[in-house]
């Protein structure tokens, strides 16, 4: 697409779905505004890009004013060159002197200029000649770990996928039935049950793990029965969360488990086993990539996902595929810091067969620059919870973009 470039840029301090302050930016491209406000994450992998300066985020906002005229009249056409350019600004790997919030609010608020500059919608511009296909929606309906409170479960996420859903429609419609059928389950078990949801908007009881996948699996398959789509389950472990260096074990505080990692391996294949998982997110820690080239390597048709191991960093993934360590990845563009960096992972993972799934933070906004993403990056899955508005915005946004694109076809899943 033709060039245009960066006519100014503004920044102000706004608030996420935890009530965090993050760095919102305003960008204008050939008289055209692009917005773009930072989500955060709670349960962060080590290697991501660091959120703020280290003196906190009225610094970050100081640096933007300070280095604007650096990117006033820059090409707003090219996100990997616009990434190089903040990348040389900050000096640093990892954002630690900018921020990568800042990185990412600039590089998304500039991509959204661009494509607004150009009348076409963000996805589009970032890849114009598509094929644009549908990312099922994969939802958190019940969250523990470092997304709720003591007394939920140990693991950070139980979700839920459409795998048999023909739409996108079909597959939210799915995914919310089994949020609201999970919850009279929960009632059935704890009368006292206060409703109460974790950071993703998936309820948060007071129960054991094992009781949560029960619950879960029941769930959907009561939706899986009532409305005919097949409904999948799958988990994030988040386990970097439950790893403890010094007695090299997963701990399992909430409800008293610990595991050695050959343990831990046991554990997640007997999961998979028991109830038909087909997604396991961060199964093992951060730098575990033995352990991952391992499950991988003994399950078929079940997607061993990296999120905190890659942090959507090209290098880091490169080593797993090495190393035959996982088969998926997640994508999460302020782990990188800029889209453009993002976009090279996502290139990267496809060249080398993993399959991408975008995700939303634990601290999100009402943002709806997710779902572009996703298909831009032909990620086969969408991370965005299920209910909440800054998780809906972003699947009522894939509603409207099937809309416009006249019914799109849903992403081939290899499970
Ligand atoms: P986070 O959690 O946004 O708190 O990092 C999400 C995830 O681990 O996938
Ligand atoms: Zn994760």
């Amino acid at each position: 697409m033709k060039k245009a470039s960066i006519e100014s840029i503004k920044a102000r301090i706004c608030y996420d779905s935890r009530g965090d302050e993050s760095i919102e930016t305003d960008v204008k491209v050939e008289g055209f505004i692009g917005r773009a406000c930072a989500p955060r994450g709670a349960s962060t992998g080590k290697y991501e890009a660091v959120g703020f300066n280290p003196n906190g985020i009225k610094a970050t906002l100081e640096l933007i004013f300070d280095y604007s005229s650096k990117l006033i009249g820059f090409d707003a056409s090219n996100p990997k060159s616009l990434s190089q350019l903040l990348r040389e600004i900050d000096g640093t790997k990892n954002f630690s002197r900018i921020g990568g919030s800042a990185a990412y609010a600039i590089s998304v608020a500039t991509a959204e200029a661009f494509a607004r500059a150009k009348g076409v919608p963000l996805y589009k511009a970032l890849l114009p000649k598509g094929p644009y296909l549908m990312p099922y929606p994969l939802g958190n309906v019940l969250c523990g770990g470092k997304h709720s409170g003591p007394g939920a479960p140990d693991i950070q996420e139980f979700l839920v996928c459409p795998l048999g859903a023909k739409s996108i429609k079909e597959g939210l419609r799915a995914n919310i039935a089994v949020h609201k059928e999970l919850r009279k389950q929960i009632e059935k078990k704890d009368p006292y049950f206060t409703g109460g949801k974790g950071d993703e908007g998936g309820w948060a009881p007071h129960i054991k793990d094992e009781e949560a996948f029960e619950l879960v699996s029941s769930s959907s398959k009561i939706v899986s029965d009532s409305l005919g789509v097949d409904i999948r389950l799958g988990v994030d472990f988040a386990s970097s969360s439950l790893w403890d260096e010094d007695s090299k074990a997963y701990v399992y505080t909430r409800w008293g488990a610990k595991r050695s990692s050959g343990e831990q391996l046991e554990f997640v294949m007997e999961l998979v086993k028991k109830y038909h998982l087909f997604f396991l997110e961060d199964p093992f820690h951060e730098e575990a990539y033995e352990e991952f080239a391992e499950l991988t390597k003994k399950l078929s048709k079940v997607y061993v996902v990296g999120d905190d191991i890659f942090v959507t960093n090209t290098s880091r993934l490169l080593k797993g595929v090495k190393m035959k360590a996982g088969n998926a990845a997640i994508l999460k563009v302020n782990q990188a810091g800029t889209l453009g960096d993002a976009m090279d992972f996502a290139e990267n993972a496809r060249k080398h067969n993993y399959t991408l799934i975008t995700s939303h933070r634990s601290g999100d906004t009402s943002d709806v620059h997710l779902s572009h993403i996703a298909i831009a990056t032909q990620s086969k899955m969408i991370k965005s919870g299920v209910v909440g508005g800054e998780r809906l915005s972003k699947l009522n946004e894939l509603l409207r973009i099937d809309e416009e694109l006249g019914g799109c076809n849903m992403a081939k899943l290899e499970v």
